[in-house]
């Protein structure tokens, strides 16, 4: 069994359910612009940076739009999207999430955030757990998408720690694939199925904790 030094966390969808929110925001532009988008194409999103959602969007409507044009449409769902995530509070952080990174943060794990998304620092506040994280790599630290390496590298080279002495949880299969490109393990948060490629898959962190990782991974 390989040392455990740090965990690095994706945001949307592990520590929080944002996704219903990501939803909502682009339905009201899809139904705007008379493409139809649905919860199943939703899927399809998690993980995407906004402007590669966007264009998944477009797609569905098969709408070939200039890239200011874009610009526009990205910066009008995030308006629409800070309106929900401004209205969130504390109790939205998923069963059990506060529990484990505590308890990894006394065992002197390292804990750091992993995630496509501009609105981290802002989501992470409104949480409050901001505190919990010894590093935050966001959207707005890294040049290349989910699968590539990037945003994870960057989270075990502001902790000073070995990629393969780090446990990435992600719920999204272009994230898993990153994880796993940046030579680290895997937890998979989520369907079984889905993300068969981590090295251990839970359905949550309610009733899961540090121990049992160390025991399983
Ligand atoms: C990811 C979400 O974490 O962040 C995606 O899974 C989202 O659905 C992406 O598109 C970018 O988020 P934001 O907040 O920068 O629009
Ligand atoms: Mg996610």
């Amino acid at each position: 069994m390989k040392k455990i030094t740090a965990c690095l966390f994706d945001l949307d969808g592990v520590l929080v359910d944002t996704a219903k929110y990501h939803f909502l925001a682009w339905k009201e532009l899809a139904d705007e612009l008379g493409i139809e988008f649905t919860e199943t194409h939703n899927e399809l999103l998690k993980g995407v940076s906004r402007m590669d959602s966007l264009d998944i969007i477009l797609n569905l409507g098969k709408l070939d739009l200039p890239q200011e044009k874009k610009n526009e449409l990205a910066e009008k769902k995030n308006r629409v999207y800070l309106e929900y995530i401004l209205k969130m509070g504390e109790d939205e952080i998923l069963p059990g999430v506060k529990d484990f990174l505590t308890d990894l943060r006394n065992r002197n794990i390292g804990v750091a955030l992993g995630s496509a998304s501009k609105n981290a620092q802002l989501i992470l506040e409104r949480l409050n757990i901001e505190q919990l994280f010894d590093a935050i790599i966001d959207g707005t630290k890294v040049s290349k998408a989910k699968p590539d390496p990037e945003v994870f590298l960057k989270g075990a080279e502001a902790l000073d720690v070995k990629p393969d002495e780090c446990i990435v949880f992600e719920d999204a299969i272009a994230g898993l694939e990153a994880a796993l490109n940046a030579g680290m393990r895997c937890v998979g948060v989520g369907d079984p199925e889905t993300l068969h490629r981590a090295n251990l898959v839970i359905p949550g962190f309610a009733g899961f904790h540090p121990a049992d990782l160390l025991q399983r991974i």
